[in-house]
């Protein structure tokens, strides 16, 4: 869309259009989206047992000082999931809320690990995620996709037994990540089951430079040849690296209200997203873990559209068109939905000033 168009939208439909502007959001763990009012009535549900009296004592715990202090309590959290019918209340809970926030199609992560682990058969964790899917896209015409993400902080034969052991279900994620505790689990410590997976033709994303170090990037894009940097903020203590992914145009997926509540960055107006975007790189919005950090994606989009005020509608539409081109959807589909984001922005184009009229 023309540069020159949106810079003639008055910034005070920003919330609106925020709202509306059709988006994906391309990092969002489904584990992360368990709110704790569920988390409660799934441990009633299923007779777990947990640490934390109350929904608001369990809020009230949600103060974390980095990465691995909400890891802990995020796999706490997931110990309530047992049966395929918990994964499909957990993800159409998910769907409904990103409908709301304008969200027409969602890359989801899943932690298949942490449920093997307590007992949990892999058919269950799919299948719920997959009947939810459909759901979603029957009842909120919403798009979905799944990418089975392996846990790094576990080893590298673990990350092989889960690939084999979702193999049976190939049809039903289209992609594989690598998260959890980053610091000392550097990437190329999965490259053979990434090559694997490559070979397999799954799409490939990594969690790298959350907190750990610019080169941890580097080596995911190099080692891991992923196609997306998950978070990717810490680049910019690499000059080269940032001219690098502006070059390649390699997406980030950004999650401003993670990085500010595990202290990636002091609070929002110190986030880095709009000298990224200045500089030229494809970085998106998200919202990681939403029931953990304050907000889905929505919130995220308007709370860094508060604190920067440099923002305005020309870097709203970039931000969202940037997460619909970065989307492992088919071409023909993302043109439909670049086509409707165009529209969006069109209609909230105000009236040109009107040229004098000679009597
Ligand atoms: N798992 C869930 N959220 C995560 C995050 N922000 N970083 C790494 N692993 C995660
Ligand atoms: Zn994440």
């Amino acid at each position: 869309m023309d540069p020159l168009t949106l810079e003639r939208i008055p910034r005070d439909r920003l919330p609106g259009l925020l709202q509306r502007m059709p988006k994906a959001e391309l990092h969002i763990h489904i584990e992360g989206s368990l709110e704790p009012e569920l988390i409660f009535a799934l441990a009633q549900r299923n007779g777990v047992n947990l640490p934390h009296a109350s929904v608001q004592a369990l809020r009230q715990a949600y103060a974390f000082t980095d990465l691995q202090s909400f890891l802990d309590l995020y796999y706490a959290g997931a110990s309530v999931l047992l049966q395929e019918e918990d994964f499909f209340d957990m993800a159409m809970a998910y769907f409904r809320q990103a409908a709301t926030d304008g969200v027409v199609h969602a890359e989801v992560f899943f932690d298949p690990q942490t449920h093997t682990a307590r007992g949990v058969a892999m058919g269950t964790v799919i299948q719920g995620l997959a009947r939810a899917r459909q759901e979603a896209e029957r009842a909120l015409g919403l798009s979905s996709a799944l990418i089975l993400c392996f846990l790094r902080h576990l080893s590298e034969d673990d990350a092989f037994a889960t690939l084999e052991a979702a193999l049976p279900w190939r049809e039903q994620f289209i992609g594989v990540g690598l998260d959890s505790s980053e610091r000392g689990h550097p990437p190329e410590k999965f490259a053979r089951v990434f090559e694997r997976c490559r070979s397999l033709d799954l799409h490939l994303v990594a969690h790298a430079g959350e907190e750990g170090p610019p080169a941890y990037i580097r080596t995911a894009l190099e080692q891991l040849q992923v196609q997306r940097i998950d978070h990717g903020v810490r680049c910019v203590d690499d000059p080269a690296l940032v001219a690098e992914l502006a070059r390649r145009q390699i997406p980030l997926t950004v999650c401003p209200l993670s990085n500010v509540k595990l202290r990636v960055y002091p609070d929002m107006a110190a986030h880095r997203l709009p000298q990224l975007l200045q500089a030229g790189l494809c970085v998106t919005v998200n919202s990681d873990d939403p029931a953990y950090f304050g907000g889905y994606v929505g919130e995220n989009y308007r709370a860094l559209f508060e604190a920067h005020p440099s923002l305005g509608p020309p870097q709203a539409w970039q931000l969202a068109r940037h997460s619909l081109d970065a989307s492992f959807a088919p071409e023909p589909v993302k043109a439909g939905w670049r086509a409707r984001l165009d529209e969006v922005f069109a209609e909230a184009v105000g009236p040109a000033t009107a040229r004098p009229t000679h009597a």
